[in-house]
């Protein structure tokens, strides 16, 4: 196990140190791992999000248990993952105390007997250190200070459930395909394999939503390949209801990859579908998307800022605009986020949005509806944006939208979604 502790220790380093993507970077890492079990490449995955997900406090553990800098970053990230351990996982404290020491005499001999010390002494005194480390806000809640700030000025008392949402385990939740089936259907399906042991219960939380009990290999449910089902968050299913979609009407996903919303779309209705994305990469994930489901759609690599590059000069009835955001509000699925984002970031996502938001204003039909959407729950990005468009945008109207726990179209993460927001736009 100390190489699994040691390969997480150098995937948070990637991360923190060289501000790298972690999916990318744990892709990496597992790929040189061919010969390791599917429990150990999970365990890998679980002690670099956990590590970077609770990184605040485990940072502020480690500033009081270290009386000098340590000198090799290598086996600071070790510590930060052994600590992760002691402290959130059901690993034996003595394993994961000597581990570290064994993945220390790998990386700087003279060092493992501090290592040693340091895990004993917060062994020892955890219930001091703990407080201590929640004195600061960052330490408390994990989060970058800027961040925290944020969030108190812009949502007083509800930042701290916030806050918290985002550091839990994320649900995994499923869409039906409803040209496949309903939901009832696929409850019907689970609950059989439920028999033979096979631990998928679940509940329906919207029209095409499951909530599993319990996260599952995509490739272990029943129907995935033939396309019965997607893994789509409960808050990313609303997009698709609120565009409004009919049979015969021709739609454009400017902004597409992966393509869960663009195959949620085509589930819901018959449409001439367009999907624009600038990755070419991530434009071949919606490709393979929309195969596995039985869908079609038109996929163009484009610029949604530059549609004069790409489009055919026929408008869209329908719009969806699901724009690069600073991600705030999936932080639980992606904890690097937390501590790649700057606060400068956030004025820069919020001008390349009203720039894409005015370039395909003009592709959308007269009467036809256009729905902003963003991952992110920072009002910059949402309401600011909206605001500043309509200030100058004559023929845009700001149509009412009912969303549950939402008057503004902004949705807090909590124990069943991601954070969102949505902004409905019509064309007078
Ligand atoms: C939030 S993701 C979209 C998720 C997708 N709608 C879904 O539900 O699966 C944003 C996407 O926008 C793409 N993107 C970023 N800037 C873009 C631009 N200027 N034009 C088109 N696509 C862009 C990114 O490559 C990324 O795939």
């Amino acid at each position: 196990m100390h190489n699994i502790q040691l390969a997480a220790g150098q995937i948070v380093q990637q991360v923190l140190a060289d501000g790298r993507n972690l999916n990318q970077v744990l892709d990496e890492s597992l790929r040189k791992k061919a010969v390791w079990t599917p429990s150990q490449r999970a365990a890998l995955q679980d002690l670099s999000y956990g590590t970077l997900r609770f990184y605040g406090q485990l940072r502020a553990l480690l500033g009081l248990l270290l009386h000098k800098p340590m000198l090799d970053q290598r086996i600071y990230y070790v510590l930060l993952v052994a600590l992760y351990q002691l402290q959130y996982s059901k690993a034996a404290q003595h394993a994961v105390v000597d581990h570290a020491v064994r993945s220390a005499q790998m990386l700087n001999v003279k060092v493992s007997g501090l290592v040693n010390a340091i895990l004993r002494n917060f062994l020892r005194s955890r219930e001091a250190l703990l407080e201590q480390a929640a004195q600061h806000a960052e330490g408390k809640y994990s989060y970058p200070q800027w961040w925290i700030d944020e969030l108190q000025a812009q949502y007083g008392e509800r930042s701290a459930a916030m806050l918290t949402a985002g550091n839990m385990h994320p649900p995994m939740t499923l869409r039906v395909n409803q040209r496949r089936g309903t939901t009832a259907d696929y409850l019907a399906l689970l609950s059989q394999q439920d028999r033979d042991q096979q631990n998928f219960r679940a509940r329906l939380i919207e029209p095409d939503a499951l909530q599993l009990d319990k996260p599952v290999p995509v490739d272990q449910l029943p129907g995935f390949f033939a396309g019965l089902i997607s893994v789509q968050d409960a808050g990313a299913q609303y997009a698709a209801r609120l565009l409004d979609v009919h049979d015969g009407m021709r739609v454009l996903d400017a902004c597409a990859a992966p393509g869960g919303k663009t195959a949620h779309i085509l589930e819901c209705a018959q449409v001439e579908m367009v999907a624009v994305d600038k990755d070419e990469k991530r434009l071949q994930r919606v490709a393979e998307n929309l195969q596995r489901l039985g869908l079609t759609a038109q996929l163009l690599v484009g610029d949604a800022a530059e549609p004069e590059k790409w489009w055919d000069g026929k408008t869209f009835q329908r719009i969806l605009a699901d724009l690069p955001c600073s991600a705030s509000g999936v932080v639980r699925r992606h904890p690097d986020i937390k501590w790649l984002r700057r606060r400068t970031d956030i004025a820069g996502f919020a001008a390349q949005q009203l720039d894409i938001l005015r370039a395909l204003w003009r592709l959308l039909a007269q009467d036809g509806k256009l729905l902003y959407a963003t991952c992110s729950v920072f009002r910059q990005e949402n309401e600011q944006v909206i605001a500043a468009f309509l200030a100058q945008q004559m023929d845009a109207q700001l149509l009412p939208i009912v969303l549950p726990e939402s008057s503004n179209g902004q949705i807090l993460p909590n124990d069943q979604h991601d954070g969102f927001f949505y902004a409905l736009l019509q064309k007078n």
